[in-house]
């Protein structure tokens, strides 16, 4: 693989398509990609109480997150260390402790091994218990209440991985007495997409929006002109992170905060400062992404005068080269009026949940990237000839926003291939570093 080649293209705004659904790449992403950096594994509003639990996936490996007696959350692979059996195959539920279906050896919230079916007698004394224990997730830590894990024991820490994120987490998330809640459990299913278009799609192109969702201007749901999306600024963060904050043509929303109720509003301004308060109150759709697969997507939805906020998080969890695992929770500040909560989770269901009307249109397109993208000609990976897809808006006729109040750089539009560009520059740093060897004393 010509690494030199391909960053060159990349730096000039040029994507070579073969990468897109290579088996070999996929490899390597698993390794060097998911293997390095922090995959989002739960919000602490689904672990309520102790022996509260919920199983995931950090893309092959099956995760158990439960909360222990003292209210901590742990995180281990969900594989019992007898034979291997994954131990829990439940969703989510609470559980005094883990039982193995294959020959019933039990481990406490703690992960510990406490129970050994016909213990002493068959394996002798000298088995000691406290060596078999499950194995945890080498690194768990959470922000703003968003439960993270990293299977590299190295990796810099969450809050540094995040960077200027925090400070978007903090209005979306951070703005409300008491926090967000999950409402409902996440919804999943399984497109035929490839996890890079996918994460590109929700924090890099709101470009999309208009040809994509015709049927939601058709219907009047969104206004016919072709720039709609495009108001306010696309802004790039560190690590390959970005976020759009679109607004109207006059650079606000219709609907302050969000359209959010007023009883609400004094708890905003006590919870952000003044340059968040500026953004939240003017701000349309926040929609972006945390690399490598992690979106978001805060918006007001429903018909005007009906209007509701809602937040949604979702992982393209990798299955495949040409395969994804969609998962999608919903949230809303646990401050607001139940009534509200109730309505605002309809909108949400009608339009993104697995048979919402503009989750359907997205899939259909991610599903022909990857058909195109899987023959002789789209994987030639001779790069002397223009095989590549285009990034090139924004390229070299945009400059940032310098007053822009938020941290990261500011673009004065949100089409542009600027969060896509840095995505993708993020992406080849990772795939190109070499695993460190590491002696084992
Ligand atoms: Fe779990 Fe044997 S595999 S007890
Ligand atoms: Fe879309």
């Amino acid at each position: 693989i010509d690494w030199k080649e391909i960053e060159k293209n990349i730096e000039n705004g040029r994507f070579p398509q073969w990468l897109v659904t290579d088996p070999e790449i996929y490899e390597l992403e698993k390794e060097r990609i998911f293997g390095r950096t922090w995959q989002f594994l739960a919000h602490e509003s689904e672990l309520k109480e102790p022996g509260s639990f919920v199983t995931r996936m950090m893309v092959d490996d099956p995760i158990i997150l439960v909360k222990n007696k003292n209210g901590e959350i742990n995180a281990f692979l969900n594989s019992c260390s007898h034979r291997g059996v994954r131990l829990c195959t439940e969703d989510y539920g609470n559980k005094k402790a883990f039982s193995c279906p294959y020959h019933g050896w039990t481990y406490n919230l703690n992960g510990e091994l406490i129970g050994v079916v016909a213990g002493n007698k068959v394996f002798g004394e000298s088995m000691d218990k406290s060596e078999w224990g499950l194995r945890p997730v080498p690194r768990v830590e959470s922000y703003q209440g968003m439960i993270f894990g990293n299977l590299d024991p190295d990796a810099m820490s969450l809050e540094d991985y995040l960077g200027e994120m925090k400070w978007y987490f903090d209005i979306m998330l951070g703005r409300s007495d008491g926090g967000m809640e999950v409402r409902g459990v996440p919804q999943r299913w399984v497109a035929k997409a490839n996890w890079k278009m996918t994460s590109e799609n929700f924090a890099a192109d709101p470009y999309h929006v208009q040809t994509t969702h015709r049927s939601a201007v058709e219907l009047k749901l969104t206004p016919s002109d072709p720039l709609y999306a495009s108001y306010g600024h696309q802004v790039v963060l560190s690590n390959g992170h970005g976020i759009n904050v679109i607004t109207s043509a006059t650079g606000r929303s219709n609907n302050i905060y969000q359209g959010m109720p007023e009883s609400m509003w004094p708890m905003f301004e006590k919870n952000l400062n003044k340059e968040q308060l500026d953004i939240f109150s003017r701000v349309q759709n926040f929609v972006g992404g945390v690399f490598p697969n992690l979106s978001f997507l805060s918006s007001c939805s429903g018909t005007e005068g009906t209007k509701y906020n809602h937040l949604q998080f979702r992982v393209w969890r990798p299955l495949g080269p040409d395969q994804v695992e969609i998962w999608v929770w919903y949230m809303i500040d646990k401050a607001l009026p139940e009534d509200y909560k109730e309505k605002s989770y309809k909108g949400f269901i009608a339009t993104f949940g697995a048979a919402g009307t503009l989750e359907q249109d997205d899939t259909e397109n991610w599903a022909r990237i990857v058909e195109a993208s899987q023959g002789l000609m789209a994987r030639d990976r001779n790069l002397s000839y223009n095989n590549m897809l285009n990034y090139l808006m924004g390229l070299d006729n945009l400059d940032p926003d310098e007053n822009f109040p938020g941290p990261g750089k500011a673009y004065p539009t949100c089409y542009t291939d600027h969060i896509a560009r840095s995505m993708h520059k993020y992406w080849l740093e990772l795939i190109t570093k070499e695993p460190e060897v590491k002696s084992h004393e």
